[in-house]
């Protein structure tokens, strides 16, 4: 088992270069079975949920070749099978993006329900809603989703009940090569979205309207190949943003689309960040106190909720009281035992969708335990800045989603190093 040990106190400063987007890369990577010529794809991060994806693609038949650093080369078009084996799809939620790709090339598709963080139901009823409107028949046996359509699928107008970024991108996939325009109202918007649209166009697809309400879709016929580059992380780059706020750090991130920021920043300016945007970077520095503030997670453009854990450290140590509402997971408060250890006096409603948090001076270090991906992040940063020595165990959830981490705040003058241990020591 690996954990992190943590010597707390230190302020980050210095520059960190920020990934290729993991929600992006986890639905670009199957969107290339899309294709009919093999595809460049470029600024992937080297993340383990990115790694089961090309795990899969590999199984199914794709030949891919690393030409550098975040650069693979998929040859997608020697895929034969439809069918993702269970024990690979169920080990991440995004194996999800199979149905639409496996759709738009074989008008078949076979996975198993995904995996992916625990964070309350994970309904896919709005994916499948879309795949019904292009004609497909569904069925779910054995933990086994099977979609299939007699010949090309057909456009159709889909309005969602709810706004989902998966099933967003899933209707966009299955409906690219699909008979006709299809209309989809109601979708996400969030960056990945977009960038996916971005990658479908660079193909000759015909995808418009992307970080809209609507997104009209023209079916293509052919799609070509394509050399594309992932949009930078959102929620990475938000994660150090947060990471140099609670060290009271002063952190220059570069490779980031400062706009992509906007929400994460203004909080952080309320809370008493200073904040200086440039064209591709974008630099927080905190000397003060951290004021308290009201938090409400929402679809882009709102408060994004995978950045909801990061930022309730910071205001476990505000002077202060403020409330936290979650408006998309009914399970995103995990990290709430975690930090109340640490001395963290967070109260949660009964239903478990608000908290109410009374920062503290400081938090103490403790021995911690990773419950998902963004609490995991949460944890890393609560023991940044509790001076000593801290525990994070099971990191295989944070490295689904962060390349490097330990790394990355070393060169900002962490003091954190990754070990192995027997299961049980913490
Ligand atoms: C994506 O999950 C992200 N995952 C999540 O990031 C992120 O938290 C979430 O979007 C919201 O931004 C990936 O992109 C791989 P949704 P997804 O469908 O697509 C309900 C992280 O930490 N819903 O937008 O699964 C659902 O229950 C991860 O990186 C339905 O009711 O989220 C939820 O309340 C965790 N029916 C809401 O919609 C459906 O068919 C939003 O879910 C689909 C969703």
């Amino acid at each position: 088992m690996e954990r992190y040990v943590i010597s707390g106190g230190r302020p980050l400063k210095g520059t960190v270069p920020i990934c290729g987007a993991k929600n992006a890369a986890v639905a670009i990577l199957p969107a290339v079975i899309c294709s009919d010529e093999p595809c460049v794809i470029d600024n992937i991060p080297n993340i383990s949920d990115v790694e089961a994806i090309i795990d899969i693609m590999r199984w199914m038949g794709a030949r891919i070749e690393r030409l550098s650093p975040g650069r693979i080369r998929i040859d997608a078009t020697t895929i034969t099978s439809c069918e993702v084996p269970a024990e690979m799809s169920r080990k991440m939620r995004a194996s999800y993006y199979f149905l639409g790709a496996l759709l738009s090339r074989f008008s078949r598709a076979h996975v198993s329900l995904p995996g992916g963080c625990d964070l309350g139901p994970r309904p896919i009823d709005q994916h499948l809603k879309s795949f019904s409107g292009l004609g497909c028949q569904w069925k779910v046996e054995h933990g086994n989703v099977v979609v299939w359509c007699d010949g090309r699928l057909r456009a159709d107008h889909i309005f969602f009940d709810t706004v989902s970024v998966g099933a967003t991108i899933n209707a966009m996939l299955a409906a690219v090569k699909a008979e006709g325009t299809t209309i989809l109202e109601n979708v996400a918007k969030e960056p990945h979205i977009v960038d996916v649209a971005n990658f479908l166009n660079s193909m000759g697809g015909d995808v418009r309207g992307a970080g809209t309400d609507v997104i009209k879709i023209h079916g293509s016929q052919y799609l070509r190949g394509t050399d594309y580059s992932i949009v930078p992380d959102q929620i990475e780059a938000g994660t150090f943003m947060a990471a140099a706020a609670a060290t009271r750090g002063d952190l220059l991130i570069t490779n980031v689309i400062p706009k992509h920021l906007e929400s994460i920043a203004s909080k952080l300016e309320l809370m008493g960040s200073e904040i200086t945007e440039y064209d591709d970077a974008i630099r927080v520095r905190h000397l003060g106190p951290i004021r308290p503030t009201n938090i409400k997670t929402a679809p882009h453009p709102g408060f994004p909720t995978d950045m909801q854990p990061q930022m309730a450290v910071l205001l476990a140590m505000a002077e202060g009281t403020s409330i936290i509402t979650e408006g998309i997971w009914e399970s995103r408060f995990k990290y709430v035992d975690e930090l109340r250890r640490m001395g963290a006096q967070i109260q949660l409603d009964t239903g478990g969708r608000a908290a109410v948090v009374q920062g503290v001076k400081e938090l103490a270090p403790a021995a911690l335990r990773a419950p998902d991906l963004r609490a995991g992040a949460a944890l890393v940063i609560a023991a940044l800045s509790a001076k000593g020595e801290s525990t994070i165990s099971d990191v295989s959830h944070i490295e689904r989603g962060y390349e490097n981490i330990v790394g990355k705040l070393s060169a900002v003058g962490a003091d954190i190093r990754r070990e192995t241990v027997d299961s049980g020591e913490n």
